[in-house]
């Protein structure tokens, strides 16, 4: 594959509440949306060929990475797919917890980007979980992680958070959609995350959004933005 082929397709999705945040300051585990939500993040999933997670989003929530909807996951496994999209987390230093639904879930294939930061004995330990592939590199470079899923047939991509992940895809121009869901729901807090957090961009590097559409559900809004990258 010559070096300069175009990179996988990907969005982000991420429900917020009405004041713009994506969990609570305690970082509780719970759901944000409504069940419409939980649906329509399942055909976003869907069309994936691959969900990607940041290492704290595994860590504090821990869920497997599935089309939990019957009807969604049919029409997927019509088209000849697998039932789930591969089920990727980004971690440095393998610092997860192995005890957690997202590796326990006995019918997702399962990957771990991480670094050659990350000890030996910790690589065994979560090869009986998942597959991990280690960069030759300190740190996890987005593009370098986009590139491996593309060398694995992996042509859309869906990041599913959190706020540091999102980030550092956004900044690295890597995304081309940005779903929201904003839930009828205030959870304040300075600390509490936000659906791009990361160190943040000034005013020159801002990145841009088109308003692709809008849906109403309720007392929910659905809304997609195409993201401007030049
Ligand atoms: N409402 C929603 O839609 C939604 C969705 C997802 C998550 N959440 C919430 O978001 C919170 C977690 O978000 P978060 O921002 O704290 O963490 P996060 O984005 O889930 O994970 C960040 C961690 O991922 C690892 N990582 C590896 N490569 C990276 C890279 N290139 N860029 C960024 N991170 C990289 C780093 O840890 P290492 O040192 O291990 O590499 C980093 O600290 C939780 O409270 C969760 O419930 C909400």
């Amino acid at each position: 594959m010559p070096k300069s082929s175009p990179l996988p397709h990907l969005s982000i999705n991420v429900a917020m509440s009405a004041d713009g945040k994506i969990s609570t300051h305690g970082r509780e585990t719970f759901a944000l949306g409504s069940s419409e939500d939980r649906r329509f993040m399942d055909v976003l999933r869907a069309r994936s060929d691959a969900v990607i997670v940041g290492s704290r989003t595994v860590n504090l929530d821990g869920w497997a990475i599935r089309v939990r909807d019957a009807e969604v996951r049919r029409s997927r496994l019509n088209r000849g797919r697998s039932p789930h999209p591969l089920n990727v987390v980004m971690s440095t230093q393998l610092n997860l917890p192995p005890n957690c639904q997202f590796f326990s879930y006995p019918r997702t294939e399962k990957l771990i980007i991480t670094t050659r930061e990350a000890p030996k004995h910790r690589i065994r330990r979560f090869e009986k979980y998942a597959e991990v592939f280690v960069l030759p590199a300190s740190r996890i470079r987005p593009r370098a992680a986009l590139r491996e899923l593309q060398r694995r047939g992996c042509k859309r991509i869906l990041v599913e958070g959190g706020g540091e992940l999102n980030f550092s895809f956004l900044s690295q121009k890597l995304v081309d959609e940005l779903y929201i869901t904003i839930t009828p729901r205030i959870l304040g807090g300075r600390t509490a995350p936000t659906p791009v957090d990361g160190k943040g961009l000034l005013k020159n590097a801002q990145v841009r959004l088109q308003l692709a559409s809008s849906r109403r559900h309720g007392d929910e809004l659905f809304v997609r933005y195409r993201v401007i990258n030049d």
